[in-house]
């Protein structure tokens, strides 16, 4: 017998296909009237069918986070794939393996030291691996900053040693932090300029720097402009979220994962149910406790998918979630949500809560269900 929402074992993770398509034709077709190449970052799914339709749809190769999903994606045929984490030396071997296997793999550095590794080992073993230097255009995390004098001593240290210097990469993390279309196109071009400046630098200096790679869901969904850009990179705009719905680039009925969960039980005199949706199937990620909508543990939604506005999972252990009305209790919540009533809850972050699960329930528009694996781990 085929499973279906109110005879799956909860809680499972749910996919709405025709949701997840909309996002997928939405972001390519954006990337497609900007002009530039599209590499989804997979972390996000980390499974085979979400990144077959972002290749479909158009997408140019893969973005990935552990040489993991390389050895994962590589194997399920895609070949031209950014290893977007800056390069650690005790991985080389690995990624040495990768291209010798045929895989087109291209690594990231922002210091000498590591791109005089990759060079030494390069050499050392006659490859000669295609490496980008990542750029900090936001202060948010790594990378070096346009200006600094760095970006040409890195490039050198792998240009000047045969390694082919593919390019400059950056990731504006702290758009996550921005709720206004004109901060987010502000960041966008922060992004773009830094990194087309990092560019020029490199190319007046008469190194190569054939690719440059911006984005992140805010910026990729925000940009005006992307001269001087010849790719984008984004992941979780796949899927969305209560993070990204806040941000301002979706709307709640844009997320496409959700958990389902049932009712065990009820504190009435508190007005809460309890599911058994908590942190383990949710995820401890609590990005939303510092934007403007606070959702605790996720939106809580009906087994349909309608929002109800005000009910939430305000609290989470291990496997008990907590759902409860914002501002007043609701007395009756033992008769709006009887035992054994089947909820969805939307996710504070997609790319948290998935890893979460060792697979996704793919709800189609017909409501039949598929098992869509996914993988975690390094
Ligand atoms: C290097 C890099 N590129 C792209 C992305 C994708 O960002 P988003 O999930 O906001 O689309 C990330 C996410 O962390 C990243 O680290």
């Amino acid at each position: 017998m085929h499973s279906t929402l109110d005879t799956l074992d909860t809680p499972a993770a749910v996919i709405d296909v025709t949701r997840m398509q909309h996002n997928i034709d939405r972001m390519q077709q954006r990337m497609n009237a900007l002009g530039v190449r599209f590499r989804p970052h997979v972390k996000t799914s980390k499974c085979t069918p979400v990144v077959r339709a972002q290749l479909a749809a158009g997408a140019n190769g893969i973005t990935v986070s552990t040489l993991k999903e390389a050895e994962y994606f590589f194997a399920e045929g895609v070949t031209d794939i950014l290893y977007a984490v800056g390069m650690a030396a005790h991985r080389l071997p690995q990624a040495l393996a990768l291209r010798r296997r045929g895989c087109d793999l291209k690594l990231l550095t922002d210091s000498v030291d590591s791109a005089d590794a990759i060079a030494e080992f390069g050499r050392a073993n006659g490859e000669v691996f295609e490496v980008l230097i990542e750029i900090d255009t936001d202060g948010h995390r790594s990378g070096i900053q346009p200006e600094d004098p760095a970006l040409l001593d890195v490039g050198h240290a792998l240009h000047d040693r045969g390694m082919r210097l593919g390019g400059v990469l950056t990731h504006a993390g702290s758009s996550y932090e921005l709720d206004t279309p004109e901060a987010l196109s502000a960041m966008a071009e922060q992004e773009r300029a830094g990194c087309v400046h990092a560019a020029e630098r490199l190319r007046a200096a008469h190194l190569p720097c054939p690719v440059v790679s911006v984005g992140s869901t805010p910026t990729a969904l925000s940009a005006a402009r992307l001269d001087g850009v010849t790719e984008v990179r984004a992941g979780v705009y796949v899927l969305f979220d209560l993070v990204m719905s806040n941000v301002g680039v979706c709307t709640t009925d844009d997320i496409a994962l959700s958990v389902l969960t049932t009712v065990i039980g009820h504190q009435t005199d508190k007005g809460w149910a309890i599911v058994d949706a908590g942190w383990m199937a949710m995820s401890r990620d609590r990005g939303t406790q510092k934007q403007k909508r606070d959702f605790a543990y996720g939106q809580v939604c009906t087994i349909d998918g309608t929002v109800l506005p005000g009910y939430v999972l305000s609290g989470a252990n291990q496997e008990h979630g907590i759902v409860s009305r914002e501002g007043v209790p609701d007395a009756d919540i033992a008769g709006r949500f009887p035992v054994g009533t089947r909820l969805r809850i939307l996710p504070n972050h997609a790319c948290a809560t998935g890893a979460q699960f060792p697979e996704y329930r793919a709800l189609a528009a017909g409501g039949e269900l598929a098992l869509w694996e996914r993988f975690h781990g390094w």
